[in-house]
């Protein structure tokens, strides 16, 4: 599985990619307006700190606005790719843009038949929002699960994104299930390093270093 961070912050991304393990990074409206920055020199930045995938969303809603847009965010770099939030106008934007080789992360999927629509409009991701269905009381999991049948029955080459993930167990069942990548934020990959009985053992064999003859 790809972890990707979900953020657009400098200091997590940078701190995330020292670990070794980042392969790509989402962000989304909500996750560039908590930042100082202006988006497009945040986008560069983020680039230059991460060689892999980064998603960045359109914000039109048109079909030909929207493909505009894309075009102009994907020639940034060959590792944009483009989020667009699965519409009708969105579904015909992807259409025309995966055919010219623009990568779609098709955003907002709540459904398994948002997702089936993604595959066959040539979206690159599909990204199904655990998290906020969770939020409501439906269940991300069930959804993620179905997602992954019904593209291992038909072969979809589409990657699914877990997205919208809220603690470390929602990794844990994402991987489970078989998702391609799970987007996390920075607080959840604090959670997933950690583990009580690890500080114990480092603890103790500190002290028990101490005693060693050396
Ligand atoms: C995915 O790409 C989105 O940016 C993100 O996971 C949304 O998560 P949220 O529900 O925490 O806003």
């Amino acid at each position: 599985m790809k972890l990707f961070i979900d953020t657009a912050n400098l200091d997590e991304i940078r701190e995330i990619s020292s670990w070794g393990v980042l392969d790509g990074v989402t962000t989304n409206p909500t996750i560039l307006s908590r930042e100082k920055m202006d988006y497009r020199t945040l986008i560069d930045a983020i680039l230059k700190l991460v060689d892999g995938p980064i998603s960045v969303e359109a914000v039109n809603e048109k079909a030909e606005k929207i493909i505009e847009e894309a075009r102009i965010l994907s020639k940034i770099s060959e590792n944009i790719v483009v989020k667009i939030p699965i519409t009708p106008e969105g579904l015909a934007a992807t259409k025309v843009l995966s055919k010219e080789g623009v990568k779609i992360n098709m955003t907002l999927v709540f459904s398994v038949n948002q997702s089936i629509l993604a595959a066959k409009a040539g979206a690159t991701y599909a990204s199904p929002f655990l998290g906020r269905l969770d939020d409501i009381g439906s269940d991300g999991m069930t959804l993620l699960s179905d997602i992954v049948t019904v593209y291992q029955n038909y072969g979809f080459k589409t990657q699914i994104i877990a997205a919208s993930i809220r603690s470390p167990q929602h990794v844990v069942d994402a991987a489970l299930i078989g998702a391609d990548v799970c987007t996390i934020p920075y607080k959840v990959f604090t959670q997933m390093v950690r583990h009580p009985l690890t500080d114990k053992g480092i603890e103790r064999f500190l002290n028990d270093w101490k005693k060693v003859k050396k």
